[in-house]
């Protein structure tokens, strides 16, 4: 009796490990709020994640939201972090923000976001960045210009193992990417090495396996889905892989936010989130979540209507 009361509790146990992620729906929150965090960036702290993103609620003009989650599913509300007219008198008026992403620097403690800094018609081509001493803010605004002075729109984080950070954008009106490497405070960017020229790539999503940098990217089509192409190399700055598809030929109607890595006991495991936009209108896009397989030195996407992950052990099963 006792024993079999035992090996239900482990079996139990064992099964509740496992959460189902399911795509294609709206996200609520802990307290049944619609999740709204489009072009989301992510932080990971002990076993938490924080996500942020664009709050299009009103369609326009989003203000930046904070939600914190242990599995990816149950997403707590934890505070508007950039908020118009409140963090800066221009935002919401003569500027607003897209794709913001989250950094902490070990140095300062500091908390950092990085993000497109927009005006009218897309024509100030800035990036924006902001601090914080807490993760959930407030966050200050630090600037709101272009980058070393080069035009620059969708862009996306990436740190190092070493902590060397970089600012991803699509620069030159869409023309190339610039990989900003980023001063040691984060605050600012400090050279530029423009990469894949002319060839109009943006929502860049960057992650390292085993030493090779993986990336995803779109096309420039606005809120319409494209081609996801891939490209990877062993350094950040140079040597990219010529751009091959991944996918289907809209990514499964979705476009590149932010690329996870889930390491467990047993193995790590990499999720591609992306937005489905206009789904059927702004405020109700969607973020679907895809397990990414990056195996021996190949890398796919897996457009699962649903799957399950197991955070302990790093595992996903269908
Ligand atoms: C997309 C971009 C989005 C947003 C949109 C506006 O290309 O990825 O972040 O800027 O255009 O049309």
């Amino acid at each position: 009796m006792l024993l079999a009361l035992l090996c239900h509790a482990v079996s139990f146990a064992k099964s509740s490990d496992w959460v189902t992620i399911k795509n294609g729906d709206l996200w609520y929150d802990t307290d049944g709020k619609v999740v709204q965090a489009h072009g989301a960036g992510f932080l990971k702290v002990k076993d938490t994640w924080y996500m942020i993103g664009e709050d299009r609620s009103k369609s326009w003009n989003p203000d930046v939201n904070m939600y914190s989650s242990k599995d990816l599913q149950h997403w707590k509300f934890e505070a508007k972090i950039i908020e118009n007219g409140v963090t800066h008198p221009d935002l919401g008026k003569q500027r607003f923000i897209e794709r913001p992403k989250l950094l902490y620097n070990k140095k300062t403690k500091k908390y950092v976001v990085w993000c497109h800094w927009e005006g009218r018609n897309y024509g100030a081509s800035e990036a924006g960045v902001f601090y914080s001493d807490n993760i959930t803010g407030p966050y200050k605004f630090h600037a709101g210009e272009r980058p070393l002075g080069i035009k620059s729109r969708d862009c996306n984080v990436f740190v190092d193992d070493d902590g060397t950070a970089y600012f991803i954008s699509t620069i030159e009106e869409n023309q190339h990417l610039g990989f900003f490497r980023l001063a040691d405070d984060y605050l600012s960017a400090t050279e530029c090495t423009q990469l894949f020229k002319r060839q109009s790539r943006e929502a860049p999503a960057i992650v390292k396996v085993e030493g090779t940098y993986y990336m995803l990217s779109s096309a420039c089509t606005g809120w319409d889905p494209n081609q996801c192409k891939l490209s990877y190399s062993k350094n950040m700055t140079s040597d990219w892989s010529p751009l091959e598809n991944i996918g289907d030929r809209i990514a499964y109607d979705t476009q590149a936010a932010s690329i996870l890595t889930i390491q467990g006991k047993k193995q790590t495991s990499y999720l591609y989130v992306g937005d489905r936009w206009m789904d059927p209108d702004l405020p109700n896009s969607k973020t679907i979540i895809f397990p990414l397989v990056i195996k021996d030195g190949k890398c796919e996407i897996v457009p699962a209507n649903q799957f399950e992950i197991n955070f302990k052990t790093g595992e996903i099963r269908y």
